[in-house]
């Protein structure tokens, strides 16, 4: 870290071009778990609704689970077992002063419990919408029994006004941060810090312009330090980005930090510029050396016409090498009114702006923000954008997926028996599915995904246990449990080791898969590849015996045969030729093959075969096997072996054939046999700049020319790829196609502000602002926000 600075001004650009080819098998599932099946363990309660904010207490062996207008002390081991629960209902004047306000009685009008946090061992600091009127208050739970404290308190600037806006909040040290929305009207942000002893509010900021905030977490960056680091909250968000000149409302991700040790704020914004992504969650994987944390974030376009979402991984530290090294942009009136900004290639002011307090700042008498001379603020003010792009992890996305959007994420690390550590992502779905991933030396696989919710659902809330191995989640009707591995899905040594899970490996001895963990001392005779997927090791699979059936001809025959892996390939032989599904007599479907007017001809043996392929092996395995024989055509002759109900291989119809072959069971599921989802190219830029909190103010936009070239997702973006008969994508030219995207900076800062500068530097900003056509009633003006910071921000 280069010394100076109190305000971490770090701008800089994160770019996540790295597309990489999704083709089919890297975005499909290996297995599909449907609802119900497995270890999932489900909690509701009658009349109770959004189950949406969770706090873990491994510590008490307890998730508490705040709802709608309640709070439940859950077992974390199976939380369909409730152990207590707190009712706090909005009072019938509330609810009548709301609805008065043109809100609906039932859905908004009621009190959302959205901020719960541990406070000492037994007590909570809890935080509900309460009918458009925010409120606080603490919990206690003792001798297993929940109470809500009798005082409350206002809980404006801690917790939302609106239900379904997002907000983002974190206890450190006693101390409430929270990025929320002040009024009533949801159009005022704010991120605050608050002490819940002292009360006393550090922060306001205005430089959001609407925000929706995702998501807050601490790194703990004094640890070990050499440097006297200061600890860090990073903040991540989306908001309108009105420094693009682009005409229509562009949302832009960013990522903000603020120290936590002093008086300085300061943040980081990580962009993500291209057109289609926003931010959507975020996930902190903490090492016990911080600079080995990561951020995983899940993004999805903006823009209703593309299905791609994405998850890409930040280092903390290659953040920070960005904010203290990185150069800067500067603006250049092209036009009268035209900035486009290009590299600063002056003088940098000392203390540098963007390095951090550290003893070498303080060493020159410089400890808080307000120390800095006016001369780096200013340089600041002026040039808030880095020209240095920060790279994602391995350069590029650790998963792309088409299909439903992912909403949330959590992941874990596990050590695998090679003794390395593998990153599992779980990502929630818009449609109540948990994704189960591994990003492998860049290779994106998807391990399995689960169906959670019965019904199609948003995840809203994922937390992760490594203590108790289980995943939670919460959504509109339920919370769900599942186990983060279930190594006894996989039936065979095949399927156990060809399904790459980390936590899993084939113990041939017992012919059983099973958790790596509960193994340690006899890892030598477990069967585990999880770069390779290389299953050479497993005994060779036992023949299957043929079930012989009487075939009666003219009848349509339907032969079962299911793999146990979507990305299993199925072949059928028929007396040991291979079946061509083409040949118009067959009808391959996902759950087998069908005959369509069976004739004596095709009497004889049939072989259903799931060959699985990885890297360039191929791993056939017989699933099962059928002899037809010829019958009469009479249906008193009976089958020589009565059909099991779960594969009737013949329909024994009196019927005479009809003129066309009924196809009663197949429905739409046919196999598609081949896919035209070709690898697609992705860039994905994220751009990261640090707003300096204690600096108050917006200053800079900046125009791009041409294009707003993002990130592409394929099939958004007609010129990446030029039509739907040209599958393949011509190789990417990253480097052309990343966009100059500048992270914008605040510099805030109270001293500075005065209505010159306001005038002076943004009227820019101003006047984008009122020629937005998308700006709701309500939204703050550059100069509001100057009144704002003026009035209210203390220290
Ligand atoms: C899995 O699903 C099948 C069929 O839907 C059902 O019979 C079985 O009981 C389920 N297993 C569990 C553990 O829920
Ligand atoms: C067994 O596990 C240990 C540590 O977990 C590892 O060092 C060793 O290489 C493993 N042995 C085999 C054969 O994988
Ligand atoms: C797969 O594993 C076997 C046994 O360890 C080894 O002999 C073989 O070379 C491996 N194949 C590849 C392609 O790595
Ligand atoms: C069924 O097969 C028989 C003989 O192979 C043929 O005569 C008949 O037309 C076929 N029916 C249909 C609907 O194709």
């Amino acid at each position: 870290m280069s010394p100076l600075a109190v305000l971490c001004v770090l701008c800089g650009l994160f770019q996540a071009p790295a597309l990489s080819e999704v083709g089919t098998r890297g975005c499909k599932p290996r297995k599909s778990v449907p609802f119900d099946n497995g270890s999932i363990k489900l909690f509701r309660e009658k009349g109770v609704w959004d189950y949406s904010t969770m706090l873990l207490r491994e510590d008490l062996g307890l998730l508490f689970l705040g709802g709608r207008e309640a709070v439940f002390v859950l077992d974390i081991r199976d939380i369909s077992s409730k152990k207590t629960q707190v009712y706090w209902q909005v009072t019938d004047e509330k609810q009548i002063e709301c609805t008065y306000k043109g809100k609906n009685a039932e859905t908004e009008c009621r009190n959302y419990i959205r901020v719960l946090h541990k406070v000492d061992d037994d007590r909570m600091y809890v935080c509900g919408t309460n009918a458009f009127s925010p409120t606080c208050g603490h919990m206690t739970y003792a001798k297993g029994r929940l109470t809500l404290e009798e005082t409350l308190e206002e809980g404006k600037g801690k917790c939302p006004f609106d239900p379904v806006q997002r907000h983002s909040s974190i206890m450190i040290d006693g101390d409430l941060y929270s990025a929320t929305s002040m009024n009533f009207l949801g159009s005022e942000p704010v991120v605050l810090r608050s002490s819940l002893i002292a009360i006393r509010t550090e922060f306001k900021s205005t430089w959001l312009n609407e925000p929706v905030f995702v998501h807050m977490d601490l790194v703990r960056e004094s640890e070990g330090s050499s440097e006297g680091d200061d600890d860090k909250v990073y903040m991540f968000f989306s908001e309108n980005a009105v420094e693009y000149d682009f005409p229509n409302k562009l949302m832009v991700s960013r990522v903000a930090a603020r120290l936590q040790g002093g008086l300085g704020w300061s943040a980081d914004t990580a962009e993500e510029p291209s057109l289609p992504y926003m931010i959507q969650d975020v996930f902190l994987l903490q090492h016990s050396d911080w600079r080995k944390s990561i951020f995983y974030a899940v993004f999805t376009p903006q823009s209703g016409s593309a299905d791609l979402s994405a998850v890409c991984a930040y280092s903390v530290t290659a953040i920070g090498d960005v904010f203290s090294k990185g150069r800067y942009k500067t603006p250049v009136t092209v036009e009268t009114s035209h900035v486009k900004w290009v590299m600063y290639s002056g003088e940098l002011p000392v203390p540098r702006p963007g390095a951090c307090i550290n003893n070498a700042a303080r060493k020159q008498g410089i400890k808080y923000s307000l120390d800095l001379p006016d001369k780096t603020l200013q340089f600041v003010r002026d040039r808030p954008l880095m020209d240095e792009a920060v790279q994602p992890l391995n350069g590029g996305p650790q998963l792309l997926k088409r299909g439903p959007m992912f909403t949330r994420i959590a992941v874990d690390r596990v050590t695998a028996l090679d003794g390395h550590s593998y990153d599992v992502m779980f990502i929630g779905t818009e449609n109540g599915f948990v994704q189960k991933a591994v990003n492998y030396d860049g290779e994106m696989f998807i391990i399995e995904e689960v169906q959670l919710l019965q019904h199609p659902e948003p995840i809203k809330t994922l937390r992760l246990s490594a203590v108790t191995g289980q995943l939670y989640a919460g959504s509109e009707t339920a919370a769900v449990q599942m186990a983060l591995s279930d190594c006894g899905r996989y039936s065979s040594c095949l399927d156990c080791v060809l399904a790459r899970d980390p936590y899993c490996a084939w113990q041939p001895t017992a012919a059983l898969c099973t958790a790596v963990s509960s193994t340690h001392n006899s890892n030598r005779t477990l069967i585990q590849s999880l770069i390779d997927g290389n299953a050479s090791l497993c005994p060779s699979s036992e023949g299957v015996s043929p079930e012989s059936y009487t075939l009666i001809p003219g009848n349509n025959i339907r032969l079962q045969c299911q793999p146990d892996s979507n990305l299993a390939e199925v072949r059928w032989f028929f007396n040991d030729q291979p079946l061509r599904p083409s040949d118009a007599k067959y009808f391959l479907y996902g759950e087998g093959i069908m005959i369509l007017n069976a004739s004596a001809a095709d009497s004889g043996l049939y072989v259903c075969q799931a060959v699985e392929r990885v890297k360039g092996r191929q791993y056939p395995r017989t699933l099962a096997a059928y002899q037809l024989q010829p019958g009469e055509g009479d249906p008193e002759l009976p089958p020589t072996e009565t059909p099991s109900t779960e594969a009737p291989p013949t329909k024994s119809t009196t019927e005479t054939p009809s003129t066309t072959p009924k196809l009663l069971d197949v429905g739409p599921t046919f196999l598609a046999l081949s896919s035209n989802e070709h690898g697609k190219l992705i860039a994905m830029q994220v751009s990261v700049a640090l707003l300096s909190l204690l600096l108050v103010a917006l200053l800079t936009w900046n125009v791009f020319q041409g294009n707003l070239p993002f990130l592409g997702c394929y099939g958004a973006r007609p010129q990446t790829s030029s039509g739907p008969g040209q599958t393949q994508s011509s190789p990417p030219n990253f480097n052309s196609r990343q966009v100059p995207f500048q992270a914008k900076v605040s510099a805030e800062r109270k001293l500075l502000v005065t209505p010159s500068n306001c005038n002076t530097s943004n009227n820019h900003f101003s006047e984008e602002l009122t020629s937005n056509h998308n700006l709701p009633p309500g939204a703050v003006s550059s100069l509001d926000v100057f009144k704002y910071i003026n009035d209210e921000s203390e220290i």
